[in-house]
């Protein structure tokens, strides 16, 4: 089997950042909107460092205003997924985006948003899973309502909490009481750090969090030690090259720390975080790792384990995506 081939997981996703910008800009003349700005004269999105791209990131949602939209998101995001191989997903959602963290209007929102997965599911053979995301930028109020909507729709879609948003911006321990509301309701956690913050940001949202997941966390290479108590620990790092790579947090494929990640043991996985902003697909990350690295099948076939053993998803769920993988080994 081709590395194209092979059935991939995703646990690093966010539905906003992954929406066509086709899509967006069809939304847009649906509702009379101008935000040319955001786009290239290519029609790509256009932004200059990552503060920029948050911005653009949220001039995008601007066009998503009904839990509908969100559906038609779903179908087209998953749909790009699917033809990446990707067989399992998980998504970053934002009460701040869906409905402004009213609680009523959230709820309509995720129903829309899992009635589409479900479709997605009979129609393209993909699984989908929601962590709901805290916009760290939004400061700590904000989160602790982000945190309430995510209580109250905890479940077997919403699986997980996370936060997201500019790694600057405050500190882990002032999202704490979010993050403890989560943990009570069953929820399981992850946080981005060790992207644009060193590895004291990934050791606070180990700390201060309690996060079984990193998203991202590369930075970790600056400091082996760090690098070492992610191993023992077993901490998952939700890897997204492409998009390290298109912000500018390494300046190539090979500079990129994935593989002496990997090597040193640490739980890596691959995901793709926004993909049109980064001009990326899962198949790509895949093929650009196995050009830069020389991995072979037998190492995406590891990461993909490694990443459906770290899903925030049920044991059903979890043994019937093993079976998946399972048979493209065969
Ligand atoms: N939101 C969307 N993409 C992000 C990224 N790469 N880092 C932090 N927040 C994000
Ligand atoms: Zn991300």
């Amino acid at each position: 089997m081709t590395i194209n081939a092979l059935p991939k997981v995703e646990l690093h996703l966010h539905l906003e950042g992954a929406a066509p910008p086709g899509f967006i800009r069809g939304l847009a003349k649906e509702k009379h909107m101008d935000i040319a700005g955001i786009f290239d004269e290519r029609g790509h999105y256009a932004y200059k460092d990552f503060w920029h791209f948050l911005k653009v990131y949220e001039a995008a949602t601007e066009t998503l205003k009904t839990p509908m939209d969100y559906h038609r998101l779903t179908l087209a995001v998953l749909e790009e997924s699917a033809a990446s191989g990707v067989i399992y997903s998980e998504t970053f959602l934002s009460p701040d985006f869906c409905g402004g963290r009213d609680l009523g209007a959230w709820r309509e929102y995720v129903h829309a948003i899992r009635e589409a997965a479900d479709q997605a599911q009979r129609d393209m053979g993909i699984t989908l899973r929601g962590i709901v995301t805290v916009i760290r930028h939004f400061g700590p109020d904000k989160a602790r309502e982000t945190a309430r909507c995510a209580v109250e729709t905890a479940g077997d879609f919403i699986t997980g909490f996370g936060m997201a948003g500019d790694e600057l911006a405050g500190k882990p321990k002032h999202f704490a009481y979010a993050f403890d509301m989560a943990r009570e309701a069953g929820l399981r956690l992850t946080a981005h750090a060790g992207e644009w913050g060193g590895p004291q940001s990934i050791r606070d949202a180990l700390a201060d969090l309690k996060v079984e997941r990193i998203g991202h966390g590369v930075r970790a290479i600056e400091d082996l030690a760090l690098v070492d108590e992610l191993a023992e620990k077993g901490v998952v790092l939700e890897v997204c090259p492409g998009s390290n790579i298109a912000l500018g947090v390494f300046p190539a494929w090979r500079k990129h720390p994935i593989a002496e990640l990997f090597r040193r043991e640490v739980k890596v996985t691959v995901s793709t975080d926004d993909p049109p902003f980064f001009h990326t697909t899962m198949a790509n990350e895949y093929d650009r790792l196995a050009e830069a690295f020389e991995w072979d099948d037998g190492v995406f076939r590891k990461i993909a384990r490694t990443s459906l053993d770290a899903a925030f998803c049920d044991e059903d769920t979890r043994a019937q995506i093993l079976k998946r993988l399972e048979a493209a080994d065969a």
